[in-house]
């Protein structure tokens, strides 16, 4: 069952600090494993995005992958989010390859390109689909891939293939849908 949210404001809505313990914890590695889930998308030594980060546990797993002469930029639009997952991060040992970003709701405000951006659970909070799409090709490298996971929690599959059709409108190619537990997703390629 898919819970709909009742209406959206113009900059979306947001998943509370607090409420993230509630599938960011302990256990969340039995089903999320950033490895395996990422591998085929992040190698030693890129620069890579995670966009609408939360508590960081996807970051923390990309920062490991990306190494040393990597670097992994955490977007957040909490301040209160960036902090936690950057004390996640320190106790990890690797808080020194992740740089991590507090942007606008509507605006992602990074210049510099990575080649991988994971959207994880996230999504859904977006105000405006189209106008952060269009933010996310701008900032995608040639070549680079772009996964996107939303909760079957909360958006229904004719809710998920909307989302789908506006990348798509702003110049994302679908290449892909890897199962993802408990979630939609797909896999974008800038069309080239
Ligand atoms: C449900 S949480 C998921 C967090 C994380 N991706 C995970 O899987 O653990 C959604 C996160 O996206 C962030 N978010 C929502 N809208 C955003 C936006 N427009 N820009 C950046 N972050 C956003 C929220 O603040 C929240 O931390």
């Amino acid at each position: 069952m898919a819970f709909r949210k009742a209406s959206f404001s113009k900059n979306g809505h947001v998943c509370p600090w607090w409420l993230a313990y509630t599938f960011d914890n302990p256990i969340r590695k039995l089903f999320h494993q950033p490895q395996k889930m990422l591998g085929p998308y992040i190698r030693e030594g890129m620069t890579v995005m995670d966009v609408g980060c939360g508590m960081g546990f996807f970051s923390i797993g990309m920062a490991k992958m990306a190494g040393d002469n990597g670097k992994v930029i955490a977007v957040d639009r909490q301040q209160k989010m960036l902090d936690i997952m950057l004390k996640r991060a320190k106790r990890a040992g690797i808080a020194e390859r992740i740089s991590a970003h507090h942007c606008e709701p509507d605006k992602i405000g990074i210049l510099e390109k990575v080649g991988f951006i994971l959207t994880f659970w996230m999504v859904h909070e977006v105000g405006n689909q189209k106008d952060f799409f269009s933010q996310l090709g701008s900032i995608l490298a040639s070549g680079g891939k772009i996964l996107m996971a939303e909760p079957k929690m909360h958006v229904c599959a004719e809710d998920f293939q909307k989302t789908i059709a506006i990348a798509r409108a702003t110049g994302l190619r679908l290449s892909g849908q890897p199962a993802v537990r408990f979630s939609h997703s797909a896999l974008f390629e800038i069309n080239e």
